[in-house]
């Protein structure tokens, strides 16, 4: 079944929603609305955006359209996607290359060029980046950031809001914990445990993140039942393995 899905949503008015509202224009969506934490300060001049945080302390109004939090800061999106309880879609550039054995939960994006292969489950809200290869069998945690180029092998698990650097390399069967950031251009050949920061090749843990009040805030995304309207658009441009 293929649902039209013409208009959307942004949260988060930055750089992150430029690169969302062109993969939405380019798979024939149009962004409708934009909501932002501060407004004024918002990069996005196109049209006008609302005050998100104030609207979430009124109630988040009903949206006739699906939405996408289109914030770069894993921690962020997660506190935001446990708070807002609307019907989230999905950003997958045309360009991208997903098995139709792949599952990609809602609210996600996948940038241009991007590979996901069979047998992978990607989560909610997760951010895709440019080029980034993802092997089959691979389990991505809600929130988590895959850079652009980075490499994941066969049977990889990313925790929950990790976030995996530019062109950083993970060998197959890795598990890689929650709220972790791997350095770019790492070479990931041991469990890395949740947490922790691991950096070059091989990669070595170098800390353990501090600010753990992130894991504080219920960070369930709010909503899992929405339809992902563009990934069944991009069911039209998208490449099949
Ligand atoms: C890993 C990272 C988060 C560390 O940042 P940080 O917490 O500010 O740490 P610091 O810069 O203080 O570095 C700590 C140590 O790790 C080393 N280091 C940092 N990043 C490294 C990397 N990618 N590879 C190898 N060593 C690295 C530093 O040289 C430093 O070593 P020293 O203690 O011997 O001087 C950051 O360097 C990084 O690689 N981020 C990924 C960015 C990215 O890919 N973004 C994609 C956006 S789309």
């Amino acid at each position: 079944m293929s649902i039209a899905i013409n208009n959307m949503y942004l949260y988060g008015a930055g750089g992150h929603s430029k690169v969302i509202t062109d993969i939405l224009n380019s798979l024939g969506i149009t962004v409708i609305g934009m909501f932002d934490d501060s407004p004024p300060m918002a990069r996005f001049k196109a049209m006008e955006i609302r005050d998100g945080i104030r609207l979430l302390g009124e109630g988040f109004p009903a949206l006739d359209a699906p939405l996408i939090i289109s914030v770069g800061n894993n921690a962020r999106r997660a506190e935001l996607a446990s708070l807002i309880d609307a019907t989230y879609g999905t950003a997958i550039h045309g360009t991208a290359i997903i098995s139709d054995k792949a599952t990609i939960d809602v609210g996600t994006v996948v940038l241009h060029g991007a590979i996901v292969q069979a047998g992978t489950k990607i989560g909610a809200h997760v951010l895709i980046n440019t080029a980034a290869s993802i092997d089959h069998d691979n389990t991505i945690g809600d929130y988590a950031h895959i850079s652009p180029h980075a490499t994941l092998c066969g049977h990889v698990q990313v925790g929950e809001g990790t976030h995996i650097g530019a062109g950083a390399i993970v060998i197959p069967s890795i598990r890689i914990g929650r709220w972790c950031t791997i350095g770019a251009g790492a070479v990931v050949i041991e469990d890395i445990p949740d947490f922790a920061t691991a950096v070059g090749n091989p990669a070595r843990v170098i800390k353990l993140r501090q600010d753990l009040d992130i894991v504080n805030f219920p960070i369930e995304p709010a909503a899992r039942h929405s339809i992902s309207g563009s990934l069944l658009n991009s069911n039209l441009n998208t490449p099949r393995l």
